[in-house]
């Protein structure tokens, strides 16, 4: 049933009616069980959430909400491998990728069987390059999924990125971000990684042809050593003389590819062994996504979260604040994860919604952020959520910058819920903003993996209540489509048909 005709959607919004006078300090001072209650466990994430906008009368209703939209049966049903992703006619498996070796029953086996060959051969391969010492500089090149995954871990875990090699990561169309990488490397001593899913995206396949022209240019010729393609479509990148190849299939959405070949880049950074510490860290997060009851289910609770704040608190946005720098296109990443995803203004079956969907996303790390939008989080006329993400251990050993960090972090969430009041004016802070904080012991391979699939499920939660497809990206379609003809009327300069804006724009770059 479509969430906004169950009783629990009413109860609700009945609910978030009497919710206006709700106080984050009196509810911790009327309930002591507040932060027991709401401080779960998931693998190698702990979170806080007692921070939000929520009592245990909105918890129940919440899971209710889930039970009657049928959250449970449509989470089972993906790893079913059932096709959910209505609108392509695909499944939805990304999660079949981390799955350990072994067997899976009836249908899945063959799929898995595919899996843990392609994952054998990819990182033999990567272990061959990383054992290249000719081999200095990996440059990545693809857009949205294929670049954002593997750009943000790569980052993320650059502790543990093999000495002697660096890594460019290109996607954009614009020629300054391409020519710029190429102006520092020699041809010998690269390997151009060309990711894309489906191997059409005409960014990608720009950058593509100019760096293999770039590459031949400088007098070399073995393509097969120094191009690989990682992609579902190897015919066409065959067709671009790439004959190394990577697969994967048309059920891994490109936003949900960084464990498939899409890893392969972060994979030669931190070797097959990390790489297989990542997928087992998110298929711990998948097992904890499967089996949890709901109310200790974190990627449940968060999705659920987000529904709430959403549709009955009205908040429309969520900033994401990394207290970690190598987290820092993280942000980025889960702008695509959550706004690709979650962005659609109609249902399963393609009617309307009279309620919202995808929250805005975005933030950067901390403590920098406090230096620069903050200030809105505090005092600023608008609610955001704030989400929280710190670290523990450091990897470096200047104990009082982590310290300062962590305190920062935590001192934040603080002032936002705490405020002050005992100065008015321009020197008040309302307090009772709301935030979660997720903590992980140590940022590695496998505590990434599971932060990423708990991302990942808590999407797969909002999207599955909210009854849409979020597998999809048919909103992408339209300014392609456009970009063809205006690129044909940039080169014959003809404007007749186009609206008045876009002439006039066309005419003054073209004057
Ligand atoms: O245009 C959107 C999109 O299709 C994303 O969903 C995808 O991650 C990106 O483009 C890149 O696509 P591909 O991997 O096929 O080049």
């Amino acid at each position: 049933m479509r969430c906004d005709q169950t009783a629990a959607w009413k109860a609700l919004q009945a609910h978030a009616d009497t919710f206006k006078s709700f106080d984050l300090r009196s509810a911790f001072a009327l309930d002591p069980e507040r932060v027991k209650r709401l401080i779960l466990a998931a693998p190698y994430i702990w979170a806080d959430l007692s921070k939000n906008h929520t009592d245990t009368a909105t918890e129940a209703l919440m899971q209710e909400l889930a039970r009657q939209t049928g959250l449970a049966a449509h989470r089972d049903a993906m790893f079913r491998g059932e096709p959910i992703n209505n609108t392509e006619g695909r499944a939805v498996m990304h999660w079949l990728l981390r799955q350990p070796e072994g067997k899976l029953p009836g249908a899945l086996a063959a799929p898995l069987q595919e899996v843990q060959g392609t994952l054998k051969a990819m990182l033999a391969y990567v272990e061959q390059i990383r054992a290249d010492v000719q081999i200095t500089d990996v440059v990545n090149i693809g857009i949205g999924g294929s670049d954002l995954g593997p750009q943000m871990a790569v980052l993320a875990l650059q502790d543990f990125v093999i000495p002697g090699k660096r890594f460019h990561f290109v996607s954009n169309v614009d020629g300054h971000e391409l020519a710029g990488v190429l102006k520092g490397l020699k041809a010998e001593n690269t390997l151009f990684l060309i990711a894309s899913k489906t191997f059409t995206t005409i960014e990608t396949m720009t950058n593509a042809r100019s760096a293999l022209a770039w590459f031949q240019a400088q007098g070399s010729q073995d393509v097969s050593r120094h191009f690989a393609a990682l992609t579902t479509n190897v015919a066409a990148a065959a067709q671009m003389g790439i004959i190394t190849t990577f697969g994967f299939w048309d059920w891994v959405g490109g936003r949900y590819s960084l464990w498939s070949a899409i890893g392969l880049p972060l994979a030669i950074a931190i070797g097959a062994q990390g790489f297989r510490d990542l997928l087992a860290g998110a298929h711990a997060m998948d097992q904890h996504f499967q089996s949890a009851p709901l109310e200790a289910n974190l990627p449940v609770r968060l999705g659920l979260l987000d529904v709430w704040y959403r549709n009955f608190m009205h908040y429309s946005s969520r900033s994401i604040a990394p207290y970690h720098s190598a987290l820092r296109r993280l942000p980025a990443y889960l702008q695509q994860l959550e706004m690709e995803s979650n962005g659609k203004r109609v249902d399963r079956n393609g009617h309307a919604l009279p309620y919202g969907t995808s929250p805005v996303l975005w933030g950067e790390p901390g403590t920098n952020g406090q230096h620069a939008y903050f200030q809105m989080l505090h005092q600023g006329t608008d609610v955001v959520p704030v989400e929280f993400i710190a670290v523990k251990k450091p990897t470096h050993n200047l104990a009082e910058h982590h310290e300062l960090l962590l305190a920062n972090a935590i001192a934040q969430a603080q002032a936002l819920m705490l405020g002050q009041a005992d100065e008015g004016g321009h020197k008040h802070f309302p307090g009772n903003r709301p935030s979660s904080f997720l903590l992980l012991d140590e940022l590695t391979p496998t505590s990434l993996g599971a932060l990423i699939a708990l991302q990942e499920h808590r999407v797969f939660v909002s999207g599955s209540v909210w009854g849409i497809n979020s597998f999809d990206q048919w909103g992408v379609e339209l300014g392609k489509v456009l970009a063809k003809d205006i690129h044909a009327r940039l080169l014959s300069g003809d404007t007749q048909g186009l609206d008045a804006s876009s002439a006039a724009l066309l005419q003054r770059v073209l004057g």
